[in-house]
């Protein structure tokens, strides 16, 4: 127990110095037009009209048979939606639309390169091509309704298109991050026992020609080491015709999916009508050690929670163009780039690159060249932005409605920027917070409706319940300023069904700790634990602290990593910042601060003091880190989310684990070199740590 700051805080608590921020209004010209602009849908959706709220959004599906049961509670706590309903993915986001909508493009991709051709695919061409590749999928591969595939793919139009095959076909996809090892890939395969695998020779990143079929046979061999054979490996082509890799095809196991297509030319496949309970693909999150962890999603729960979310909290309309710039390989490019925005016959932008290729000008220009109205990002990649090219979005003519964040806490000083500069303040933003797990939105402001709030998602989305638990589950009042657990209190349509083949994980992963009886069929009795720190303001908005694992607990003080973050960044010449503990003898553990700078700056002693000193302010002496690093970069996945585990390691000397996941490797050497070699000389190398310790460290972030 102690003071820190003003707050006073036990063990179990997180502490919290977060300042509050102004409101900001939507703007009024998105008001008329948006699809969410009445103030009752509120109570539409409130929990008195739980569950039979969300027919709202199954109705925006097309059913080829319309459910008996909403909610199905009788096997707790793996509730199931629209029982004896059925319906097929690929036909809601594609063939319902051909009619009206045929010519309308349901895709646009931007290659990475400037000179090469955009590529506009219609809703028309988009049913051909997946027809095509279903045809190809069942008669060459022999896939079947039921079977798992795995894809290993780059942000290219054929992966949705083979997703969309599949989904046409009730084939379960399991699409791999493209930036993931062979390693994963294999692991992943094992894990969901796919016999084909969906891959491609080669992409482009930061201006380089990518070999990606390289990663196929490290995958095929550490698959085949654990008794999992792949038959066969479909491997589409960048470009049909020429092969860019290294990677030798294998007779009789690799084939160019180009080259097959041709047998399959204006074949069609009829769509398998699908029960709703069916599940749709498979999504392996995180998981820090250990077995990957397959989401596992339904086919009707989860089109109609991204279809309902994408309507009312991107706001899209058919005539909108919708650019999410995120990768498809985790669960936003999924729901927000594919299934929600085909649901509702959009047109979505997919971009192949990194967004300062060839300049930090590239978003901006796409943007105005596309008619972009409605753009979706991680902070990650809005702080790469502010980083190298602060001034660039002035420079364009391109125009917002809506702005969406996703993935991470966004600091306030982050997101003034995204609201002012990329904005231009005539957009609304929705920092939308979820997780692979929940298939869609759990907190969000509705954007024409409620105001926001910098660095807080804003109250539970619609028709989800939030609730904050502190460690002995009484429930945290709002505007007490105190944080917990916060968890979802009722099922919801989007939520995975299970833990693909580990139903004991799912339940003690998110409801064994806070269930009240584990017989009861009332879900009121299985709150779904989110693993996320968080505290609810006075208003009802909530502040996402970040993951409970990484909280870092100085003499009994728990500090998010958020809010030491979010103190450093304030700093003008820095761009980015991380938080980690290290072990201390006195202290038990103490906060180290990494941190990278914006261009033009040098590292200096005086930027070393401002960190330190901003974060003594704002958070207190407590919190005052026993080093600040100054960095070239940070450790990062291809998704943008800092390793902190990584680094972790390099402060406290110890494994840093498998970084073969990691967008750039070659900064973890450079950092450790730069750390480790200045902690020696000051003399100040920690012990050597306990297992539970570096188990602890280890586990520390939650991304892979
Ligand atoms: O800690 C929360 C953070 O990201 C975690 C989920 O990670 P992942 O499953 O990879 O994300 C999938 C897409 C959302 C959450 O537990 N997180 C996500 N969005 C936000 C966020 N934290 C704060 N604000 C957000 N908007």
């Amino acid at each position: 127990m102690g003071a820190v700051g003003e707050t006073e805080v036990s063990e179990s608590q997180i502490a919290v110095h977060w300042r509050e921020e102004d409101y900001y209004e939507p703007p009024p010209k998105l008001i008329d037009q948006a699809n969410a602009n009445d103030p009752a849908i509120r109570e539409r959706f409130s929990e008195e009209h739980f569950p039979d709220c969300f027919t709202e959004y199954a109705e925006l599906l097309t059913w080829d048979r319309k459910w008996d049961t909403i909610l199905d509670t009788s096997n707790p706590p793996f509730w199931k939606w629209w029982i004896g309903g059925r319906l097929n993915a690929c036909v809601n986001c594609v063939d319902r639309h051909l009619e009206a909508r045929g010519n309308k493009n349901a895709f646009i991709w931007v290659p990475e390169l400037e000179d090469q051709e955009t590529k506009e695919i219609t809703y028309e061409e988009l049913h051909r091509r997946i027809n095509e590749f279903a045809a190809l999928l069942r008669d060459f591969a022999g896939a079947q309704t039921g079977d798992r595939v795995t894809f290993h793919m780059p942000m290219v139009p054929e992966l949705p298109v083979s997703m969309l095959a599949c989904a046409r076909m009730g084939v379960i996809h399991s699409q791999v991050f493209g930036g993931f090892s062979g390693a994963a890939c294999g692991n992943r395969i094992v894990d969901s026992q796919s016999k084909i695998l969906v891959t491609m020779d080669a992409y482009y990143r930061d201006g380089q020609l990518l070999d990606h079929k390289l990663k196929a046979d490290e995958a095929l061999e550490v698959a085949s080491n654990q008794g999992v054979e792949i038959e066969k490996v479909l491997v589409w082509r960048r470009q049909p015709g020429e092969y860019h890799s290294e990677s030798p095809m294998v007779d009789g196991r690799d084939f160019f999916v180009d080259e097959l297509l041709e047998d399959y030319r204006g074949q069609q496949v009829e769509p398998e009508s699908m029960p709703a309970e069916a599940p749709l693909f498979l999504m392996y999150s995180s998981g820090t050690t250990g077995q990957p962890k397959g989401a596992e999603h339904s086919t009707g729960g989860y089109l109609s929670y991204v279809a309902g979310t994408s309507k009312y909290y991107q706001d899209i309309h058919p005539d909108d163009t919708y650019w999410c710039f995120a990768d498809i390989g985790w669960i936003t490019g999924h729901s927000y780039i594919v299934y929600g925005p085909l649901a509702l016959g959009t047109t979505s932008v997919m971009y192949e690159g990194v967004p300062t290729y060839p300049d930090p000008g590239r978003p901006w220009r796409i943007a105005e060249k596309l008619g972009v109205n409605i753009f979706h990002t991680a902070p990650t990649t809005i702080r790469m932005l502010r980083k190298v090219g602060p001034d660039e979005p002035a420079k364009y003519d391109y125009h917002f409605k809506t702005m969406t964040t996703v993935g991470e806490p966004i600091e306030p000083d982050v997101w003034r920027w995204y609201y002012h500069t990329v904005g231009k303040e005539e957009a609304a933003i929705t920092d939308t917070w979820w997780l692979t797990e929940t298939g869609g939105f759990l907190g969000s402001t509705l954007p024409a409706l409620e105001k926001m709030k910098p660095g807080s998602c804003g109250p539970g989305v619609l028709g989800i319940n939030l609730v904050i638990y502190d460690e002995n589950g009484e429930e945290v009042q709002k505007g007490s300023g105190k944080a917990g657990n916060i968890c979802v209190r009722n099922p919801w349509p989007g939520l995975m069904q299970t833990i693909w083949g580990d139903d004991d994980r799912y339940v003690a992963t998110y409801f064994a700790k806070y269930c009240r009886d584990k017989q009861s069929q009332d879900w009121h009795d299985w709150p779904w634990l989110c693993g996320d720190g968080a505290v609810q303001a006075a208003d009802g908005y909530y502040r996402i602290l970040g993951r409970i694992d990484d909280v870092i607990n100085v003499a009994g003080h728990r500090l998010g990593t958020k809010e030491l973050e979010s103190a450093a960044i304030q700093v003008e010449e820095v761009a980015e910042t991380a938080a980690v503990p290290v072990i201390d003898e006195l202290r038990g553990k103490v906060v180290e601060m990494y941190v990278a700078l914006k261009p033009g700056f040098e590292p200096s002693d005086e930027i070393v003091q401002k960190v330190s000193q901003i974060i003594e302010r704002d958070i207190g002496k407590i919190a005052r880190p026993k080093n600040v690093w100054i960095v070239p970069d940070m450790p990062k996945t291809r998704s943008g989310k800092i390793m902190r585990r990584v680094i972790a390691g390099i402060s406290n000397f110890a494994d840093v684990g498998d970084v073969s996941t990691l967008a750039n490797p070659e900064i973890v050497d450079e950092i450790r070199e730069q750390v480790q070699s200045a902690k020696v000389a000051r003399g100040d190398v920690p012990r050597e740590l306990s297992p539970e310790e570096m188990e602890e460290i280890k586990a520390f972030g939650r991304v892979e």
